[in-house]
């Protein structure tokens, strides 16, 4: 099993963060077999269930919730008791720390001080500094190492987000994509298309005769096939199959083309959803459903810009979420 740590920033905005592109050149250099993503937050409550509820090891919490956050973690180290705040959390088998370092973030680092990051003023080249301080300690305080500030320093010219004329929503079975997808599809007026759907019309048969009567391999080939002619469409949102970045050349070519957003229910929910559910072949199978739930979360998190939580909000609520973050990254 990959055994893959996973980091984070959550937010309200968030998509824009440009942490997972630092934390993934920190990583990198580190050699270390872990992945930061981004958490599309509505509250500091919901944040830290997300961070119990997938098991990540670590995360920054962006400014709304740093206040907020406060009641939901376990221990708080020295500054964080004093300013009643938390910008860290470390996570330890589910009890949760936090640590507040943004006293520390004086501009010390060498990267932007008078100088303009990107062309842009001096107050953007702050900005830029003071991120990049505060992920470089927390990066310390994640992994007990040195940071590697100058590659993480690269990762400021560096941008991993497609512009959203394709968006596509993945995510464990029963994470509300074919609702999800539909919904905000409708909100951007552009056209939807469900891989299943799309694979039972062009085969004349249910995803569960596929699974039954040719196997699981011919019924991944259908869904590579259909994501490839999908993925060559103008504009549209996909929901994917919750298995369809299981293949990594699927996977890579989502991640590269449309705004991949993760669609996540934690697990007793799943099971409230699906448990049984007799036309999800995979849901009455061989592996049990918590560790095919527990081996997807790598995947998901490697292909994903950014999570959202779909078993605390409607279908709208969700949708109009991915909307807003859509909006706010790339002007609505
Ligand atoms: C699968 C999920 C299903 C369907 C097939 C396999 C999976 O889609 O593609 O049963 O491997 O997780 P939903 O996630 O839409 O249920």
């Amino acid at each position: 099993m990959d055994n893959l740590r996973l980091f984070a920033v959550a937010g309200n905005p968030v998509l824009s963060s440009k942490s997972p592109l630092m934390f993934r050149r920190a990583f990198e250099a580190a050699g270390m077999n872990a992945v930061y993503i981004r958490l599309a937050m509505r509250d500091a409550g919901q944040t830290a269930r997300t961070i119990r509820e997938l098991g990540i090891s670590g995360a920054t919490i962006a400014p709304p919730f740093r206040e907020e956050i406060i009641p939901f973690l376990n221990t708080l180290d020295r500054s964080a008791r004093k300013t009643g705040a938390a910008n860290i959390v470390v996570n330890d088998g589910g009890s949760l720390m936090g640590y507040n370092t943004e006293h520390e973030n004086t501009g010390t680092t060498p990267t932007a001080k008078g100088r303009a990051i990107d062309g842009g003023d001096g107050t953007k080249a702050e900005a830029a500094d003071r991120l990049l301080a505060e992920n470089a300690r927390a990066f310390c305080i994640f992994t007990g190492r040195e940071a590697p500030l100058g590659e993480m320093e690269k990762a400021l010219h560096e941008e991993d987000l497609p512009r959203p004329h394709r968006i596509c929503v993945i995510g464990f079975m029963g994470a509300g994509k074919s609702s999800i997808g539909p919904a905000v599809a409708v909100k951007l007026s552009m056209p939807h298309v469900d891989v299943d759907a799309s694979i039972e019309k062009k085969t004349g048969r249910t995803i569960r005769q596929i699974f039954t009567e040719s196997g699981e391999e011919v019924f991944r080939r259908h869904e590579k096939n259909e994501i490839e002619g999908i993925l060559g469409l103008d504009r549209c949102v996909v929901a994917a199959g919750g298995g369809s970045v299981l293949d990594r050349e699927s996977a890579k070519n989502m991640k590269d083309s449309c705004l991949v957003v993760w669609l996540f229910a934690g697990l007793n929910e799943t099971r409230r959803r699906i448990g049984g559910d007799s036309s999800r072949p995979l849901a009455l199978g061989r592996k049990t459903l918590d560790e095919l739930f527990t081996g997807r979360i790598p995947v998901y998190a490697k292909t994903c810009h950014l999570l959202v939580k779909t078993d605390e909000a409607s279908i709208d609520e969700v949708a109009e979420r991915i909307v807003y973050e859509s909006d706010k990254a790339f002007g609505g």
